[in-house]
């Protein structure tokens, strides 16, 4: 009855429930899971596990490519299932248990987790559990629409549960290629020289006696929340292309640009969006998540190919894309995030990397992840993996958040995710500053003119001046630099009112 999804015979008698997989997972283990952005999450066993520990006391470390879709990260939180969260997440119920410190959550570049567990830096997988829209004859595993972690995870954990999701469209299957850097010492090159190249198997080899379990299910992935751009985002996009443009006319870059990679989320996706109406061709992707932007672009003629770990889709575009996905396929491919993130490749590739910041401060480093400089947000992802080894590191963000009430340029950022070092660019909907070859004095300069919201610009400047006074290659009035996030925490608002100003400028005078 399954055959043409599970093709090895010797496998038919692991066909199981949910309940009996999950009953595979014993309390205090690791579990390698696939998921990344919502995108070819296992669901069936992950719930039943959840089921379970309405009954008995079972706690695990659960890591994952990325985020998991339908809610799974919550109903897992909230059953207190998750002792250990990694690499990623982006779920409201879990981020709450996390800032409550009920869950350790470890926030790591993308491309690095599975390097760690390869090299027992990390405790190792007890059990992989990995969705597939086929098992081949050989037992190799096809994932669905992400591949993530699933293929080291499947690799190095001592079982394997496959979850076979016979409503993934079986067209997925020819679109992964799954390569695992060799052993040190003398690693090799992984020879992946354009975003197109295919250099492994089309599966995940494992041998089909590592199969423990097979549940067949019915799911589709839970679909993308992201906003069409707004007024703000077009703008951000307007200014990318314009400096862009600038490039190209000085000779830096040609039509076809360098590959894009761009972040997660509303803000990246939107302006992504801006290249459709660019005087831009023949673009390349060599990124993480393929959102709708991605698949936008195809379809007006811009975009050549796209490599990623992941597509993530509106429900829109999944119905846009799914049933005619044969018509994409020989322009995209899906890998590990190990390879889609490698610094090795990002590097030689030279991408341009566009992510997005929460806030960033006035010598340009950025902060991505927490909020107010303590309440984790999602986490950095792959974001560091491609700041700090691209061709020209991009970071966009609103000037302004809550209705104003957050500038999202500050004296200094509460937390910080990628330094100065790591970021050329920054763009907000108020404008660009370019930093290449500036002094952290001159990188003040620009980002103060050109970046930060009206209603805030005379505050930084005003503050800036005044650290100057006090001298330094970074000049900073250290007793006031995280005031205007102690007066977000304490009056809700980083807008001044007349006597705390007064308060902060007699303590630093
Ligand atoms: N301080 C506090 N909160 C802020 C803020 C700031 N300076 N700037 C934005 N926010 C809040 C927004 O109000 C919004 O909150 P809400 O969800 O309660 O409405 C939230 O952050 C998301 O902002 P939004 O404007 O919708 O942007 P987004 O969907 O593009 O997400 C990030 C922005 C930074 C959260 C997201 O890109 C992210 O998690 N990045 C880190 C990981 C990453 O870069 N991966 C890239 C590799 S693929």
């Amino acid at each position: 009855m399954y055959s043409s999804h599970i093709r090895c015979p010797e496998l038919f008698d692991r066909i199981v429930s949910p309940e009996q997989a999950a009953g595979l997972i014993r309390d205090g283990m690791t579990v390698g899971m696939s998921g990344f952005t919502r995108a070819g999450e296992a669901m069936a066993v992950p719930l039943a596990l959840a089921e379970r520990a309405g009954r008995e006391e079972i706690r695990i470390t659960l890591m994952t490519g990325a985020s998991l879709g339908h809610d799974l990260d919550s109903t897992l939180a909230s059953r207190h299932v998750l002792a250990r969260r990694l690499p990623f997440q982006s779920d409201a119920g879990l981020r709450k248990a996390i800032n409550a410190g009920e869950v350790m959550f470890i926030d790591q570049h993308l491309s690095e987790t599975v390097e760690q567990l390869r090299t027992r830096q990390i405790p190792p997988v007890d059990i992989a559990i990995v969705e597939a829209v086929a098992i081949t004859r050989e037992g190799g595993i096809v994932p669905t629409t992400s591949v993530g972690n699933s293929a080291s995870f499947a690799i190095l954990a001592d079982k394997v549960i496959v979850e076979v999701n016979l409503d993934a469209n079986p067209a997925l299957e020819g679109l992964h290629d799954i390569y695992i850097p060799t052993h040190r010492p003398r690693r090799l090159p992984i020879p992946l020289i354009e975003p197109g190249d295919r250099i492994g198997t089309p599966y995940i080899p494992i041998p089909p006696e590592k199969i423990a379990a097979i549940v067949v299910t019915h799911k589709h992935d839970s679909f993308s929340p992201v906003l069409p751009p707004d007024d703000d985002t077009k703008a951000i996009a307007a200014h990318l292309m314009r400096f862009l443009e600038g490039e190209v006319a000085v000779g830096r870059l040609t039509e076809r640009l360098q590959p894009l990679q761009a972040g997660i989320g509303t803000i990246a996706n939107a302006v992504l969006h801006g290249f459709i109406d660019s005087p831009f061709r023949d673009l390349t992707m060599y990124s993480e998540v393929l959102q709708d932007s991605t698949f936008e672009l195809f379809d007006c003629g811009k975009l050549l190919f796209a490599s990623g770990s992941s597509m993530t889709l509106s429900e829109e575009m999944n119905a846009r894309v799914m049933p005619n996905l044969d018509a994409y396929k020989d322009r995209l491919v899906l890998r590990p995030q190990e390879i889609s993130n490698h610094p090795e490749v990002v590097r030689r590739l030279g991408i341009i990397a566009i992510n997005t910041a929460l806030e960033f401060d006035i010598y340009g480093n950025v902060n991505s992840t927490h909020v107010g400089g303590t309440h984790m947000m999602n986490g950095i992802g792959g974001s560091g993996d491609f700041a700090r080894n691209s061709y020209m590191s991009i970071f966009v963000t609103k000037s302004i958040a809550r209705k104003g009430a957050i500038s999202s340029v500050v004296p200094m950022v509460s937390h910080v995710d990628h330094t100065e070092h790591d970021v050329d660019v920054l763009i907000t909907e108020c404008g660009l500053a370019d930093l290449r070859g500036l002094a952290p004095r001159e990188r003040a300069e620009k980002i103060i003119a050109n970046c930060v919201h009206p209603s805030y610009r005379d505050l930084l400047s005003d503050y800036y001046q005044r650290a100057l006074a006090r001298g330094g290659q970074t000049p900073h009035l250290i007793e006031e630099a995280l005031s205007w996030h102690a007066a977000l925490r304490e009056r809700g608002t980083m807008r001044p009112e007349e006597d705390v100003t007064d308060a902060l400028r007699m303590k630093s005078a």
